[in-house]
């Protein structure tokens, strides 16, 4: 039988020291390394993956397998400092998605920031084809649901009725550019996208990410799961590593942020 761990210890395996819970917050902070801590944050958009040492990004449809304390301690870490949730509606649909559950400590770092006390969740939809009796509309705060003009209407308004904020980024399609304006717009610049992979490789298409987290899981999984990314057209784009960090129970976690320098 699998060991489990109660609590996760993460090492840092640059400086080889082990990291309290706040060191973890200072290490996944909304920048480049580089950026002095008082810089005020722009736009941020980071994306985080659990994947399989050979690639899958779910077992029979879901990543939940893949994951582990540690996996959902920086899973959590990162929608603290988030100012929004980002995700794409098949992840929603797959995970069954509800609001962000953010601890009374958590609320009270967020507001000394600036931060509303829990991120919204955003979902990016062509169809419109979201339940409005889902979870997501039993969260805290209502969520917002992206899309485009030619979204069908009898699909949009029961969303509007349930509660969502609904926001038009593009006409025939969702335009990845008009959507993270839009965010920055309401004051939601620090975006965290969970996926899934049609959305993320839209937005590695569109050169718009910033940072990528990735938990590596020690599993191999082969089946047809699908790997992070998926888009029409090849896009290389070059990402340098900031942190690398392990647990006692075997994962990696790796934070990867673009270099703009290079191609
Ligand atoms: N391991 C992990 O960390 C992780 C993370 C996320 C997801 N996953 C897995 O990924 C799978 C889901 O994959 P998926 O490809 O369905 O994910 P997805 O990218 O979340 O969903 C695709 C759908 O999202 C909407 N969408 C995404 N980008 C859009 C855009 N630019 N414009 C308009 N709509 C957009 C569309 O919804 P409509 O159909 O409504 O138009 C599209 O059909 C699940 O098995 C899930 O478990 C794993």
């Amino acid at each position: 039988m699998e060991h489990r761990s109660v609590e996760t210890h993460f090492t840092d395996l640059h400086a080889g020291r082990t990291l309290t819970p706040a060191d973890l917050d200072e290490e996944y902070a909304h920048r480049s390394p580089e950026t002095p801590a008082s810089a005020q944050t722009t736009r941020w958009v980071r994306a985080n993956f659990v994947s399989s040492l050979d690639g899958a990004i779910s077992v029979e449809g879901r990543s939940g397998a893949l994951g582990s304390m540690g996996d959902k301690t920086v899973f959590h870490r990162l929608r603290a400092l988030a100012d929004v949730v980002l995700v794409g509606a098949g992840t929603a649909r797959a995970e069954d998605y509800g609001g962000a559950v953010i601890s009374a400590q958590d609320r009270g770092a967020r507001t000394a920031r600036g931060q509303a006390p829990v991120p919204p969740i955003a979902v990016v939809t062509g169809s419109g084809r979201i339940d409005a009796d889902s979870r997501l509309f039993s969260g805290e705060v209502p969520p917002l649901v992206i899309t485009s003009k030619t979204a069908p209407t009898e699909r949009i308004t029961p969303l509007r009725k349930a509660g969502a904020e609904v926001v038009i980024a593009g006409d025939d399609a969702v335009d990845p550019h008009a959507m993270i304006a839009a965010l920055t717009e309401r004051g939601l610049p620090r975006v965290l996208c969970e996926g899934g992979p049609h959305l993320f490789g839209d937005l590695i298409d569109t050169d718009l990410i910033d940072e990528l987290c990735v938990t590596t899981s020690p599993h191999l999984v082969a089946g047809r799961g699908g790997r992070m990314a998926a888009s029409s057209a090849d896009a290389l784009r070059r990402m340098r590593r900031t942190a690398l960090l392990t647990d006692q129970d075997g994962f990696l976690y790796t934070r990867w942020v673009r270099d703009r320098s290079q191609q």
